[in-house]
């Protein structure tokens, strides 16, 4: 592989190993997860950490969530309270990212952190991360495989498309089944915020832990600076909350409201999520502006209005 392409990898052994020599060599590789494609690297390799902040074009202050493949190898790395471990113990694997205060025999690139006391780090579910991560034996540091501020990849054809030429490899195995990026918690002295809504929903985590969860998505200076303004965004104009869109735009549709493209036909929020990512890079190519119908901000609804409202602020905001 001594060349500038970026090769599609399959999922047999073979690729596999491929794919960990890569990682071992300091390279970038994109891997599927349960819930977008993360672009990898080796989380202790300061140069390897480096090219992913290179490639994404993304702010330095903005830290990295690290993947390992157990409980177990989370306490490598972060420090474990009450409910983390609870929180641990119920979703993993599976699409929640616990931010944690820093293990101190850690051996991360201090760039996985940019520079904070605290770690995220989560365990995926999907069986080709999890074999990713065995084989490799080590932390993979993982954001989403997009340009910073563009939308998240679901597909290795998406991954593609943005970052040709620019990774060495791409493991293919087909659509994200979850589409939206996990959801991010902190706890921190059995104190715990919603950093970034997902799959799992605020209801879900409060009914577990029988506690509060507090919002911190919206604070200014949160420690989650990817959560700024504009995100996940698509080349064109977009608005929300639209039933009757304008002449020139492409109606995203939900539910009754059946648009150029429908999240859902049935109104399932779930399915919504899961073709978010992939419709909104769809849209993206035809260059017209893109109006996106109503969807409630129930259970994962919410999550999804988090990533619209993330996608149509406005060009000029700052985003990471
Ligand atoms: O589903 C996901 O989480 C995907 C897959 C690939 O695992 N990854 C992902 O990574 O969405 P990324 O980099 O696109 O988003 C990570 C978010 C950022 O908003 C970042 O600020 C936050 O996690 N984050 C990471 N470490 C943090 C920390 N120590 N404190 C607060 N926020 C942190
Ligand atoms: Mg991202």
């Amino acid at each position: 592989m001594n060349d500038n392409r970026t090769h599609i990898l399959g999922i047999s052994c073979h690729d596999i190993t491929r794919a960990v020599n890569l990682l071992h060599q300091q390279e970038l590789v994109a891997f599927p997860t349960e819930t977008v494609y993360g672009l990898g690297a080796d989380a202790r390799a300061d140069k390897a950490v480096a090219a992913i902040y290179n490639v994404k074009d993304r702010p330095e202050f903005n830290p990295l969530i690290v993947h390992v493949a157990s409980i177990a190898d989370a306490k490598r790395y972060a420090v474990f309270d009450e409910t983390a471990e609870r929180l641990a113990q119920h979703y993993w694997p599976g699409p929640l990212t616990l931010v944690l205060p820093l293990q101190y025999t850690h051996n991360l690139s201090g760039l996985v952190t940019a520079g904070l006391p605290t770690v995220g780090i989560r365990v995926p579910s999907h069986p080709v991360a999890q074999t990713l991560i065995t084989a490799f034996d080590g932390p993979i540091a993982a954001p989403s495989a997009n340009p910073s501020s563009r939308i998240s990849p679901t597909t290795a054809k998406h991954v593609l498309q943005e970052l040709n030429g620019q990774i060495k490899a791409i493991i293919d195995s087909g659509p994200c089944q979850i589409g939206l990026e996990s959801t991010i918690i902190r706890s921190m002295n059995n104190h715990i915020d919603l950093l970034r809504p997902g799959h799992i929903t605020q209801e879900n985590v409060e009914s577990l832990l029988r506690l509060p969860l507090k919002r911190v998505t919206d604070e200014v200076e949160i420690s989650a600076p990817g959560q700024l303004p504009l995100h996940y965004a698509p080349r064109s104009i977009m608005r929300l909350d639209v039933r009757y869109p304008e002449q020139d735009e492409n109606h995203l549709g939900f539910g009754e409201i059946s648009g150029d493209l429908n999240l859902s036909p049935s109104g399932d929020l779930t399915e919504a999520a899961a073709n978010l990512f992939s419709y909104l890079h769809r849209l993206d190519v035809q260059s017209r502006p893109i109006a996106v119908a109503p969807i409630p901000s129930k259970g994962i609804g919410y999550a999804i209005n988090d990533r619209l409202r993330r996608a149509s602020a406005h060009k000029t905001a700052h985003s990471t």
